[in-house]
Parts: structure tokens; sequence; C-alpha cells
């Protein structure tokens, strides 16, 4: 068996996955920190990384234990090296060098926004670049050409915002907690968008921003006081949730065919989209998406499993290894021995 070992130690989520020749999922077991960080409202760094390094090693058993696999089965290992949390990351390239010393594995050090795009190529494994990609995440809204394997332009991005940052923002308003965006999602399924509209930013070209609606949102919660009811914010919910879907929504369509001046930045016919990143799991935008691209190019949707960070993503991402060919993971050592450590990098941009 040629098995990539994955691992994902960003932020909140302690994921390890065993795949199968890049593109098939064995096993992708997923710890969340959600009860972790609930009482502070938010990631606490320090206690993240603690509590990746005291879970890994159960991780991984279970990894291979669901794979049925061992050990010897594995030819690379991919760990995350950046963006994210420097503490999380050093957890997960330590344990993934270690691993690689100890098995004599090359070790790869894969960048986590690649690993979002990776995880079409598990739903649909035929999946080739030239693609377009939405990446909707805590700390990212870019819309990016992938022209090639490990080749990617961002075309737009937000100025302010990112989406799920937004959609964390408005849930802490509307007194949903920690996390934010699924809390959202779900109230908003019983609110009506109609009955308590909220501006949909729109910027020139093929950028995005969010803190104007946030702004609207905290005024008419102001507006509202007291006397707010629980329909009232399912309905703030769901037109929050729907000005946030129609912008990402709105950069989208002016990317595909048929739209002339602007279909031409992304370097001719778009074939294949991919919207993915934890965002990607939120229900609205897995709808009109679907309505937006329908009949203009094929757009891929990872499940919300594979939305949200895990690490099946990223050992697709690590896929193949720099000996077989191409290499999508450049900084890939020979494990074992004198090879020369991952390089971390928190603040890790597409290239
Ligand atoms: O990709 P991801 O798991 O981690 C990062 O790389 O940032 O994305 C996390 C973000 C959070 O902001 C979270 O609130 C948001 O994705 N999110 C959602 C949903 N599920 C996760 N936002 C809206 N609706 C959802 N169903
Ligand atoms: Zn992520």
């Amino acid at each position: 068996m040629a098995l990539t070992l994955g691992i994902e130690t960003s932020c909140d989520e302690t994921s390890v996955a065993l795949v199968e020749n890049g593109r098939h999922v064995l096993a992708n077991v997923i710890h969340s920190q959600v009860d972790l960080h609930r009482e502070f409202g938010g990631v606490v760094p320090e206690l993240a990384a603690r509590d990746h390094l005291e879970r890994l090693p159960h991780l991984l058993d279970l990894a291979f234990e669901q794979a049925g696999a061992s050990p010897d089965d594995v030819g690379l290992i991919a760990v995350t090296r950046g963006p994210g949390l420097a503490g999380c990351l050093l957890v997960g390239v330590g344990v993934a060098e270690g691993l690689g010393a100890a098995w004599s594995r090359p070790v790869s050090g894969v960048n986590h926004l690649w690993g979002h795009i990776y995880a079409a190529m598990l739903t649909r494994p035929e999946l080739e670049p030239p693609l377009l990609g939405l990446v909707v995440s805590g700390a990212h809204s870019d819309l990016v050409r992938m022209p090639e394997h490990g080749r990617f332009e961002v075309i737009g991005r937000t100025r302010d915002d990112a989406a799920g940052e937004a959609f964390d923002k408005a849930a802490r308003m509307l007194g949903l907690g920690y996390p934010g965006g699924p809390a959202l999602d779900r109230l908003a399924r019983s609110g009506n968008p109609d009955r308590r509209r909220l501006p949909r930013p729109s910027l020139a070209g093929l950028e995005y921003s969010f803190s104007g609606l946030k702004t609207a949102l905290l005024y008419r919660l102001r507006d509202l006081g007291e006397d707010i009811t629980d329909q009232d914010r399912a309905d703030l919910a769901a037109a929050f949730e729907q000005s946030v879907v129609e912008s990402l929504l709105e950069k989208l369509d002016q990317c595909l065919p048929t739209r002339g001046e602007v279909a031409r930045r992304t370097g001719g016919r778009i074939q294949e989209v991919v919207i993915c990143g934890g965002v990607a799991a939120n229900t609205l935008l897995r709808r009109r998406a679907a309505e937006v691209v329908s009949g203009r190019a094929r757009l891929t949707m990872p499940p919300p499993e594979l939305c949200t960070d895990n690490a099946a993503m990223i050992a697709a991402a690590a896929w193949p290894p720099p000996s077989v060919g191409r290499s999508a993971a450049p900084e890939a050592q020979p494990g074992g021995g004198n090879h020369s450590p991952i390089h971390v990098d928190p603040s890790l941009g597409w290239s």
C-alpha cells in the first residue's frame, strides 16, 4: 500500500488521516477542541497547542486501526506547516518529523490553504487543474486560479474580515457563542431574511468586505434593544447569512464564462469550480452556489466534514511525493537521518 499519513494541527482541530494514493481516504480522524475553548469564547493558542500534543498519539492509533494499516504501509508523512497558530503548527511538525526519523520516511510540509483546495480532489479523484477556487475559512476569503498542481494565483480577496470571521463575530453579537458559524447557520434556518434585510456589501472588482455588514447588524441589534425576540434573532441571522453568501457568489459569478471582461481575468474558460474551507459547510452557500454555477462550469464542494479542517486534505495536497513526479510539496525531505527541518510559517500565503 502507498499511504500518506496526514497530520493537521494548525488551529483548533487535531486530525490524523491515512490516504491511499493521495485520493482515497482510509481514515480521517478529527478531534475538535470546541469544548476546550468554549468558556473563553474563542481559541486560546496555548491551550490549543498543548491539547494537540496530548491527543496526537491516540489519534494516530485510531487512524491506523480504522484504516487497517500499519506504519510499514506509510510512504510519505504530510503535515501542515502554515498558515496557523505558531505553537500549534510546531506540535504537528515536531511529531511528523519524529515519526519520519523513526520510520525513515520523507516528511512534507504542506500549505493549509492548498489543503482546502485538495479536499475537492478527495471528493472527485479525477478532478484536475485548471480550476477556479473560492476558499472561505476563518481567516481567508480568497478567489484563486489554479492553473496546474502546486501553482495558485490570487485574483480576489477580502479587504477586512474573512467570511468565517464575519460569521463568528455576528454569531457572538446574536448571543450564539463559539463556534459561531455553524450556530448561525442553524439559527438562520428558522429565520426569514426578508423581514430584517441587511445591506449586501459590494465593492468593485473581485474584492470582498464584510466589516460594514457587521456594523449594520450591530446597529439593528441596538435599535431592537431589550425588546428583541427569538424570531428577530433568527431573522437577523438569516439576513446576515444571505448578505455574506450573496456577496461571495456575486464575485464568483463574475469569474464564470459568458461574463466578458472579468471572466478573462481568470485566464480563459473556467470549467471547474471548487468552493471549500469551513464556510463551505454553510447550508445556504451550498444551495446557492449550485444555482449560480449550474450550466456554466462544474462545481465541486467537498462534504462538510472535508470543508472544515482535517488531515485528509493535507495528505492529498502532498501527493505525489517529489520523487514520483510533479511536486505539490517542494519541501519534502528524506526522513531518518540528517534532513533539514520543515520550515513552520504561521503567516504563509498562497505561494
Ligand atoms: O477552514 P476552517 O475549518 O478553519 C480555518 O482554516 O479557518 O474554517 C473555520 C470557519 C469558522 O469561522 C467557522 O465559523 C466557519 O468556518 N464555519 C461556518 C460553518 N461551519 C464552519 N460558517 C458558516 N456556516 C457553517 N455551517
Ligand atoms: Zn482551514
